[in-house]
This record gives structure tokens, sequence and C-alpha cells, in this order.
């Protein structure tokens, strides 16, 4: 049964690996991209526009029905369109892990990073990890991933000379959150649970480790940027489930600002292709505009002590996922 199962995956492997080499030899020149979050809203329509470039997508997801469903969708449209879709749940380290080895197996390029993927738990949840849903999914799991994913990148546009792009998703609520708020311990476990406190401490770190990479990148001088975005409010499966929680005047106000998907796609789409935005780093837009952000969200000492203390819980835990 084990060999059996052995030798499926391995075929797997092989054909897929077959699939984009046949497609590296077509066209050298187009980018490869990793986008999270594509099986709806904004990451759905970011996938489709990117289809519609001519880039080549890999399209990890937990919902694997829903991300072919996707595909097939963008192909009806875009029928060369060169989308993989391939499993990964953000919010577990193992299979962040398992996703990141099975993609670096195949010895691919890889030239843009889209951290998309987003969850709003209204009540407290527990990832398999035993840690908050929220910031564990949209920080600690995009923070994983970019971190396995970094070398390769650096390492494709040394080779190609192409600059490589990472853009994390983030939101204009990083705002909302206080310095005294910001605990790495109480963000893991909190006492007293919020959801959107969490959503918006998840989303300042976003923008934190954005600036945190920018500064290691440059300082290596490796030719791969990092920005995040706010893509502006767009009525998707995160804000029904945040309508909720925020109160219904502020709702109403939010309302009158709503965006479409397309809309809210374009600042990523801007921010992953554009030739304006060459050789910028560890910046934050909205509206394909380069914006401000909060002071806090700006603090590198806070940077620096979110990207240590995030390094020491994923050496420890995943020292013990592989004792
Ligand atoms: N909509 C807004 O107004 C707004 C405003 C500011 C920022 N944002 C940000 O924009 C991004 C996209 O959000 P959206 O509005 O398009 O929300 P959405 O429609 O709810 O899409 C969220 C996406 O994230 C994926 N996802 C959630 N948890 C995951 C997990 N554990 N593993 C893998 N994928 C997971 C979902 O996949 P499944 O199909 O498996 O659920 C889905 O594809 C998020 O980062 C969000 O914070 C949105």
């Amino acid at each position: 049964m084990d060999s059996l199962e052995g030798s499926a995956s391995e075929l797997l492997l092989t054909k897929k690996r077959e699939l984009f080499l046949s497609i590296a030899k077509r066209d050298f020149c187009s980018s490869l991209i990793h986008l999270t979050g594509g099986t709806s809203g904004i990451g759905a329509e970011t996938a489709r526009v990117l289809a519609k470039r001519g880039v080549r997508l890999v399209m990890p997801a937990r919902n694997l029905k829903r991300a072919a469903e996707v595909r097939q969708g963008i192909r009806r449209e875009s029928p060369e369109a060169e989308i993989i879709v391939m499993e990964m749940d953000l919010s577990s380290f193992a299979s962040i892990q398992r996703f990141c080895s099975e993609f670096l197996s195949l010895r691919l390029p890889l030239n843009i990073l889209i951290n998309n993927a987003g969850k709003f738990s209204k009540k407290l949840e527990l990832t398999e990890d035993k840690l908050e849903m929220t910031f564990a999914t949209n920080y600690l799991g995009h923070y994983l991933l970019t971190k396995n994913l970094l070398e390769k990148m650096v390492e494709t546009a040394t080779r190609t000379g192409i600059e490589g792009r990472i853009i994390n998703v983030s939101s204009v609520v990083h705002r909302w959150v206080k310095k005294e708020g910001f605990r790495f311990s109480d963000m893991l476990n909190p006492k007293y649970y919020n959801g959107t406190h969490a959503y918006a401490r998840s989303k300042l770190a976003n923008i934190m480790h954005a600036k945190e990479i920018a500064r290691q990148l440059k300082a290596r001088k490796a030719k791969v940027t990092i920005n995040a975005v706010h893509p502006g409010i767009v009525k998707t499966g995160i804000t029904k489930d945040y309508k909720g929680l925020i109160t219904d005047s502020l709702f109403f106000f939010a309302s009158r600002l709503l965006k479409s998907a397309s809309q809210g796609a374009s600042t990523t789409c801007y921010v992953a292709l554009s030739p304006r935005v060459v050789g910028i780093s560890g910046k934050y837009f909205v509206d394909c505009n380069e914006s401000s952000c909060s002071t806090l969200a700006n603090d590198e000492d806070e940077a620096q002590i979110l990207r240590q203390k995030t390094d020491a819980l994923l050496r420890k835990r995943l020292h013990q996922a592989y004792k």
C-alpha cells in the first residue's frame, strides 16, 4: 500500500515537473507566480487578471475543489492559462512544510510570491499547532511560506536578472493597533479574544514582515523586493464575517467606499507586475500608489522583535515536529 501510494505521488510529481518544464521551455521570460488565497474574493480576481497577462500560476490552496473550479473558470476566459493547484493549509506548519518541499523538489524558478490569503475568525479558534487561527493563518503561515521560498526567489532573480517580487496583502485596519496591544504571546494565545483585534494585529504584522525582509534583502543586495498593499474594502467572504463585529454605522460608512473585486485586485497586480515599481521595496501601497502606514508599522525595533520572536517560535515548533 505504502509503495503504491509512494509511486502514485512520484508520478504526480513527475507529471507536474514535466508540465512546468514544457512551460519553461516555451517561454523563459514569463514569470512564475505563487498566489495564496486564489480560491475566492480578491485572490480569485487577482489570479484571473494575472492569467490574462500570460504569467504562470501556482495556486496553493486548502480547498482543492474550489481551486479547481476557479482554474476552470479562468481557462474558459483564457484557454492558454497555465495554472497548477497544489494543496496547502496556511494554518498548519506541517502543511506549509509539505507544500514547500514538494514545490522546491520540482527545481523550478520562482519570480513572484503573493501572500494574499486571509482569515477572520469571529470566535477564538486554535490551529492544529494550538495557535490563534487568524494570526496563525494571516501572519505566521505567510511568514513561514516566505522564509521557505525566499532563497529560491533570490536564486531565480540572480540567475535570470529579472527582479523577484513579494507582495503581502495587508489592510488599512492595521492602523487600529496600539503598541501596548501588540504583544506576541498574547497574539499566539489570547486571554481575552477579540476577532477584530486579532485580524488588525495580523495585518499590522504583514506590513512589519514586509519592511523587515526588505531591509534584509537590501543589505544582501538581493534582486528581490517585498511590499505590502491594502486592496480597499471589497465585499468578499471576509467582510461578511466582519460585518457582525463592527458597528452598523461604521459598516454603513465603509460600504460607501466599497470596491469591486477587480478594483481590489488592481493594487496587488500593479505592485506585482508594473515596471514603475522596479527597485521599490519595504513600502505600503493603496490604490496603486505608495502610501503611508501607521507609526507602529514603521517601527523598525518592533519589526525586528517580531521577526526574532517568530523565528524562535518556528525553530521550536519545527524542531519538535521533526524530532
Ligand atoms: N475584502 C476586504 O475588504 C479586504 C480589505 C482589506 C484587506 N483584505 C485582505 O485581502 C486578502 C483577500 O481577502 P478576501 O477579501 O478576498 O477574502 P476571502 O474572499 O474570504 O478570501 C480569502 C482567501 O484566503 C483563503 N484562506 C483562508 N484561510 C486559509 C488557510 N488556512 N489556508 C489556505 N488558504 C486560506 C481562502 O481559501 P478557502 O477557499 O479555503 O476558504 C480564500 O481563498 C486577505 O488577506 C484580506 O485580509 C481584504
